[in-house]
């Protein structure tokens, strides 16, 4: 068992009063009162008598009387070479016992405010899904970054970079950007300088961050319809003055002539063109055009989420919207898909002269982004793993893909369930024929060890049909194949009752 650190400070001891004198008694009586309270539980390792008197200004002779009175009374213990602690054989005070006295003031809980149970709700939609078949991007054995992260990391920690410094630069470390620039130059044809990109915690941070930036109270903003839960959520909960339209899509992706119809003054539009979260098809260049063409001449920001773009595994890539029009595209990618989603990097490409308002908003967040990890990364694209990368887990996702779209041909009566067609990504779309909840089933999923996402809160009101986002994690044949049998018996059974 790892030792508890010792207490260094003991606040509840208080100042003593030494024109009361006696302070070695006072000093006891605040200790044992301390450890009555459960500010100080048992086993808790109290500072030497020197560090303690020191930092009480009384003499060291005073302490040792107090302890010495606390471990008469069995308040205190002391072990060879292990100091002075709480005694182990104290019981926890109990909850009635801790809420008398001082507490009782205080013991009526506050009832919490409707954004705080707001904000509690969307705590329990995005809790993390177990390491378990269908939860999405869980990087497994072999679609994992592996020996290389591991040693750039070692290798990195033992130069120095990454260790204890100042604050950094809220828009992340140079070499990083520099990297991501020339990577999504290649890959994506975006056209940006290393000036323009802000490392974020993810592309959960760049939609808030633009959520704070490219529109005011009242504007119209377009979203999806359906969408990722990630951008509604933040317009529903904090971006609340925005004026959400929600626009639908279909095999082409956003139908931009409806959202024109409900609100064609919007000041921005979230789109997913490489890959429509969750259906998976991409925004045809007809629709591309159409949108940026509505863009211009209304002066609107687009925010283009490509989060998942490099796992393609047919025909050829459309380029980044980006890429067509720099000066109106906010472009947002993220190595939670590619790498693993705990790293927590992604960045934003920000149009010319938007880079000092994304670096002040992302100041007021979090400062920025943690070092050592920007450095890892920089060095794993710089020195050519991320390439090596992507082609290798494009392989193992797409076999992964595969065998799930067999097994559930195979597997999943077609009456209760059947999939969205898409070529791409790290999930698929499985409709559900009943008017069920599909909120319930992942319950009910969960419930027998299998993990989803329901499709419906991803559409607007009123419009939402059931559906699951199942995962590719990198998990086995078997297991795959147990949790599609425990899928098929749990839509069976509920579709029965
Ligand atoms: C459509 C879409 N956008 C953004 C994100 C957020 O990704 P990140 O982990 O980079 O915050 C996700 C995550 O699943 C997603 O599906």
């Amino acid at each position: 068992m790892a030792r508890k650190p010792r207490v260094v400070d003991i606040p509840s001891i208080g100042a003593l009063d030494r024109a009361g004198g006696q302070l070695g008694r006072q000093l006891a009586n605040a200790l044992r009162e301390a450890v009555r309270k459960g500010d100080l539980l048992p086993g808790d390792p109290l500072p030497s008598s020197r560090v303690l008197a020191q930092s009480l200004g009384i003499a060291r002779g005073t302490v040792i009387e107090a302890f010495e009175q606390l471990l008469a009374e069995g308040v205190l213990e002391t072990q060879q070479r292990a100091g002075t602690r709480v005694a182990n054989s104290l019981a926890v005070p109990s909850q009635g016992e801790s809420s008398r006295g001082r507490h009782a003031v205080i013991a009526q809980p506050l009832s919490p405010p409707a954004r705080a149970t707001a904000f509690a709700k969307v705590a329990q939609e995005f809790s993390p899904l177990p390491h378990v078949p269908f939860a999405v991007s869980v990087p497994v054995g072999s679609a994992q970054p592996g020996e290389a992260w591991r040693k750039l990391g070692n290798r990195i920690r033992s130069r120095g970079k990454g260790s204890p410094a100042g604050y950094g630069e809220p828009q992340g470390i140079r070499i990083l950007r520099e990297a991501v620039a020339d990577n999504v130059r290649r890959s994506r044809s975006v056209r940006c300088s290393p000036d323009q990109i802000v490392i974020t915690s993810g592309i959960q941070q760049a939609l808030y961050l633009c959520c704070q930036i490219l529109f005011e109270d009242g504007d119209e903003v377009w979203v999806e319809d359906p969408a990722y839960r990630g951008i509604t959520a933040i317009l529903e909960h904090v971006a609340r003055g925005a004026r959400v339209i929600r626009v639908p899509v279909d095999a082409e992706g956003i139908m931009v002539e409806s959202g024109i119809a409900a609100g064609g003054q919007a000041r921005a539009a979230f789109v997913t063109p490489s890959h429509q979260y969750p259906l998976g098809m991409p925004m045809s260049m007809a629709r591309r055009n159409a949108l940026l063409d509505w863009a211009g001449k209304h002066n609107a920001w687009i925010v283009e989420d490509d989060y998942d773009s490099e796992l393609r595994y047919a025909g050829h890539p459309f380029p980044s919207l980006q890429g067509m029009d720099p000066i109106r595209v906010v472009y947002l990618g993220t190595f939670s898909k590619i790498l693993f989603p705990s790293l927590r990097l992604g960045y934003a490409v920000v149009p010319e002269g938007l880079e000092a308002a994304f670096c002040g908003a992302r100041v007021l967040m979090d400062r920025h982004p943690p070092d050592f990890d920007q450095h890892v990364l920089a060095a794993f694209i710089n020195e050519g793993h991320l390439d090596r990368h992507v082609r290798r887990i494009r392989g193992v996702y797409a076999e992964r893909r595969e065998q799930l779209i067999e097994m559930i041909g195979r597997l999943v009566p077609p009456d209760i369930a059947w999939l969205q067609p898409s070529d791409q990504g790290m999930h698929v779309v499985l409709w559900l024929a009943h008017r069920v909840d599909d909120r319930a089933i992942v319950a009910a999923l969960l419930a027998a060890g299998v993990a989803a996402r329901p499709v419906s809160p991803m559409f607007s009101d009123g419009k939402g049909r059931p559906g699951l986002i199942l995962g590719l994690g990198d998990f086995d044949r078997p297991r795959v194949e147990a949790a599609i049998r425990q899928l098929t018996a749990v839509l069976l059974a509920i579709g029965r009752a």
